[in-house]
Order: C-alpha cells, then structure tokens, then sequence
C-alpha cells in the first residue's frame, strides 16, 4: 500500500511545486500497487471458463468468513441484495415491521421495501450516528420482526444492547454492514452477530471491488442454504433443476471475487491507515469549532469515510468555501431516509427522530481515503481553519 507520509505527491508540496487537485476519493492510490497480482488472478479466472460460481468464488466465499469468524458466506451482486435476502431468509415477510435508523444510506430501507415490509425508523445516538437503543425500544410494536442496526461510516452499533433488545423482543437481526468491513464491537467483526450480516463491494467501501457486489454472512445454515437458492434463480441446491423457490439473479462473479480475495489480504492494513489518516485530522483540526468522529469505546471505527459535524448553521458556507479553495467535500446524508420522497408512496413509521435531524443539517464530509497524503490532510485542514478565522 502507498505510505501516506513519503508519497510523491506530499514531497512535490514539500518543494513547492503546485499540488495536483486535491482529490475527494482516488481508487488508483489502492489498486496500483495490487495491479500485478490482479492481472495473474484475472488471467486465471479467464483460463478457468468458470465465470459464474466458480471457484474463485468459493475461495473468496470461504476468505471472507474465516476473516469475519463465521461459518458462512454467499457472495451475491449488491448489498442492497444481501439485505433483502438476508431479510427474507430470516422470515421477514409482507406487513412484518423492520426498525432500522432513518440517518443511513436509502437502501437499507428499500430491503424492507422489497419485501412488502414496512420500515420503522428510529432515531440515531449524536456520538456513533448509530442506532439509539432508547429510540429502538421506543419504536418496537407488536408488528415488529426485524432490526437492522447499520454500522454507519465505519463504527459498529452497540450491539451488545441491540441484540439484548432483539432477544427480549423476539427478533430477528440483519446487521447492514456495507460500510464497516473489519469494524469490531468489542472485538467481534460486524457482520458475525446478528441472524445475517450485509456487506457491499460498491468501489468506494472500505472493501471495494472494480465493480458491483455483496455479502451476506451467516453462522444459521438453514439461512445460508436458502440465500443460496435467492441468489442463482431458486435452484434447488441438491438438484439445480428442481425450483422451488422464487429466486433472483444476483451471484457475486469470479473477476470480483479474484479481485476482492487479493483486496481482503490487505483490508486491515488499509483500515489502519484509515485510522492514522483520522489521527491526523483530528489533530489538526483539534482547534476548529468542528465536532470531529468519536470512536465509542467497544468500538474499532474503520473510518469508512470522514464525517464531521458543522455547528451554528455554518456547514453549507464551508462546504462552499472548501470548494473555492479547490477542497471537494459531500454531505452524507442531507435528507434522512424518513423523508426521502419514495418512502411517500410507502407505508412506514417513525417515532420522533430529534438527532437525525440535526446531524442532516450539520454534516460534511471531508475527502478522506487510503493512499491520502498528510500534505493532502494539511491542505484539507488548513482550508477548514480559514473559514474560521475569516
Ligand atoms: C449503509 C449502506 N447500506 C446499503 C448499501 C447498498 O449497497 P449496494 O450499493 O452494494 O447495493 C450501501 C452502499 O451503497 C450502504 O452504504
């Protein structure tokens, strides 16, 4: 991996010499240096003619959850459907209330919707932007099935409360993880507590393929065997030309998983880069009036991506000075899941979610990926105190 302090980018700074724009997310800084290595798996694969549920596959299957500490995982086309099979082989079915956080990404919300649920949104905790226990206690009724605790921009929900609160309520517990891959609780993985976990392979996640792709992982066989029937059509495992279920096209292929099993050999190099990378804002921007990430003790934050909070109103203004000063920043997320428009034409429900919506008017995101050199992280910050001092 490209060391973040003696790159070439931070010693053309060092000598004065212009810095190419400042990138918000650079892939090539990961995948260069995995190039050699890529092109040999691919070759392989290519040679192999097993392009689909493959061996490959099988390989990058049986990685995946040795890395997790799970007995199974079934590589399928998205996280989006990783949660909805995830869902629907934990029993999830038409009306079943799903409680989820409304501060996530809308497709963990459109799982439910898939399956005729009905999502329940509750409110998120201010530090770990994670599901708020209280609230998920607040919004259980006697509909509710399912939670799906998110472990959002990299930090796991607390999720010895959670499932302590899915015990008690009888349900059942899809952790969507797609953006926590190598994030622990108390030095479990994401993804092994609950009846399934979700991942996504989208490129940007801390475990991102060259393309699309999924997770689900599992330590409940049944579960497992019927994924496995969602994801190639609903053939029988024993016989593939008996169906006897309703099932999808959406098998992870044999390129990505080449790709992901050499990616995954340096998944926890890279989050500890992540996590220098985090050291080094919150040290220099110790003195903004920014609220920066906390890391919530039990939790090993992964820092998929960098998000701050922009108090007295002002985030709009600094994301709009950062980008006069040639400093790209995103908002995640500026309009809660709850109040996105398709969830109108939806049966949901939703008990007062106060944090969630003071966090969609306070974030930003700041440029933030492995391969970033500290004179980017410099440029970043000084940017930031700028706006500040003015
Ligand atoms: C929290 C969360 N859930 C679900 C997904 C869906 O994953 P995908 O894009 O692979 O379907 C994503 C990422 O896109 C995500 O960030």
């Amino acid at each position: 991996m490209p060391n973040t302090v003696n790159s070439k980018t931070a010693r053309t700074q060092q000598n004065n010499l212009p810095l190419t724009k400042l990138p918000y997310f650079d892939i090539k800084r990961q995948h260069d240096p995995l190039l050699g290595g890529t092109l040999e798996a691919f070759e392989k694969v290519y040679s192999s003619g097993a392009y689909i549920l493959g061996p490959a596959l099988k390989e990058f299957e049986r990685k995946f959850a040795g890395y997790l500490g799970v007995p199974y995982a079934a590589g399928v086309a998205s996280g989006t459907d990783a949660l909805i099979f995830g869902l629907k082989a934990a029993g999830i079915k038409k009306g079943d209330e799903v409680v989820m956080p409304s501060f996530t990404f809308t497709a963990t919300a459109l799982a439910a919707l898939h399956l005729g649920a009905v999502p329940v949104f509750a409110d998120v905790d201010a530090r770990s932007f994670t599901l708020d226990p209280k609230s998920v206690r607040k919004a259980i009724s006697k509909k509710t099935k399912a939670m799906i605790p998110v472990h959002l921009f990299g930090q796991t929900a607390d999720m010895d409360v959670l499932m302590e609160i899915a015990k008690s309520g009888k349900l059942k517990v899809v952790e969507d993880a797609c953006q926590a891959h190598g994030a622990t609780w108390k030095g479990k993985k994401a993804g092994a507590f609950g009846d399934a976990g979700a991942f996504s392979f989208y490129p940007t996640k801390n475990l991102g393929g060259i393309g699309d792709g999924g997770m689900l992982t599992t330590s409940n066989e049944p579960l497992y065997r019927r994924v496995l029937q969602y994801r190639n059509l609903g053939k029988g495992i024993v016989d593939p030309l008996v169906h006897d279920e309703i099932g999808w096209t959406s098998r992870l292929d044999s390129v990505q998983a080449a790709f992901l099993s050499i990616k995954l050999d340096h998944l926890d190099e890279m989050n500890d880069e992540r996590r220098k990378l985090a050291g080094l804002f919150a040290q220099k921007l110790q003195k903004s009036p920014l609220v920066l990430p906390s890391e919530v003790p039990g939790a090993l934050h992964v820092y998929h991506i960098y998000v701050v909070r922009v108090p007295g109103g002002k985030r709009d203004a600094l994301k709009e000075f950062l980008a006069q000063e040639g400093v790209p920043s995103m908002i995640h997320y500026a309009t809660p899941v709850h109040a996105q428009p398709i969830m109108k034409k939806y049966k949901t429900r939703r008990v007062p979610l106060p944090v969630t919506q003071a966090l969609a008017g306070e974030v930003l995101t700041l440029p933030f990926f492995p391969g970033m050199t500290e004179a980017e992280v410099e440029t970043v910050s000084q940017a930031v105190l700028k706006f500040f001092k003015r």
